[in-house]
């Protein structure tokens, strides 16, 4: 299979959480910061051209749960995929029904500035692929009814250069990648806090009809103290038995 390189990238505290109120401690500030340098920093460690994030993930950070502002009855799309443009990063959001309420076909996270690319399967309407096609958002189909993880992959590196991809959380889509053998590393950021909150999301989570909870192991390649009590852990994902 022709696909990129794929690291998973994550910020955890030392319960594994993703989110949650530790995030305000200034604690966590220079961790926060040593998370972004290696990925998006001016010297980044990992030089990918784009990152992958789950629909939460998307609708938490950039879409707001806004509904999509569709035109109901639009005129039917061509069929397949719609690259609207190349861009030197991508933002690619798995959005398997096509729920997200974009307003523009660029966001910016801090620093990077990024071009979307929503990963749709068949279940997305005529009329979200059409609202998509007129903000100049590139997307692709992979899967009918579940997303198809190979085809989208492939089509990441063919369509738009993706060479190397950063799996970006959250846990539901990271545990999903990693049960579908599609990610070859893991690196983690550990900031030095805790909130014990017992709802929260965490670094992998198993969902119904996406992934279970059969167990993965990891190799250690490196553990690095660093300022502000941060942890910089990475593993090489070893292949399921
Ligand atoms: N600390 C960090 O570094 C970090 C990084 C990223 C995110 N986060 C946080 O993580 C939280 C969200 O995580 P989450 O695990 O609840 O959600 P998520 O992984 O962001 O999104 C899950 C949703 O994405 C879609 N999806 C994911 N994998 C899929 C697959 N294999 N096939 C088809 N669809 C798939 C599904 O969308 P549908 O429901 O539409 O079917 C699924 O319900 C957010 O609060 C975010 O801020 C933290």
């Amino acid at each position: 299979m022709d696909r990129p390189y794929i690291f998973c990238h994550m910020f955890v505290s030392l319960d594994g959480k993703i989110m949650g109120n530790y995030m305000d401690l200034p604690a966590c500030e220079a961790a926060s910061d040593l998370f972004y340098d290696i990925a998006f920093g001016p010297e980044p460690v990992y030089r990918h051209q784009g990152w992958l994030s789950g629909r939460v993930t998307t609708d938490d950070n950039f879409t707001h749960y806004r509904t999509p502002d569709l035109i109901p009855h639009a005129p039917t799309v061509p069929a397949g995929d719609f690259v609207a443009r190349q861009a030197p990063m991508y933002y690619v959001s798995v959005d398997p029904k096509g729920k997200l309420g974009w307003q523009s076909d660029t966001l910016t996270y801090e620093t990077t500035t990024a071009h979307v690319v929503e990963v749709l399967t068949e279940q997305a309407s005529n009329d979200y692929k059409a609202f998509l096609r007129r903000l100049g958002i590139s997307y692709l189909l992979a899967g009918k009814d579940t997303l198809d993880y190979a085809l989208a992959l492939e089509k990441l590196k063919r369509l738009f250069g993706i060479q190397v991809l950063m799996l970006g959380g959250g846990g539901v889509l990271n545990w999903s990648f990693l049960q579908a053998g599609m990610c070859d590393e893991l690196s983690l950021v550990v900031a030095p806090a805790a909130d014990g909150n017992p709802r929260t999301q965490s670094l992998f989570r198993a969902q119904e009809g996406l992934s279970t909870d059969k167990p993965i192991s990891f190799t250690l390649l490196g553990a690095e103290a660093r300022a502000g009590s941060a942890l910089w852990l990475r593993y090489q994902v070893n292949a399921k038995k």
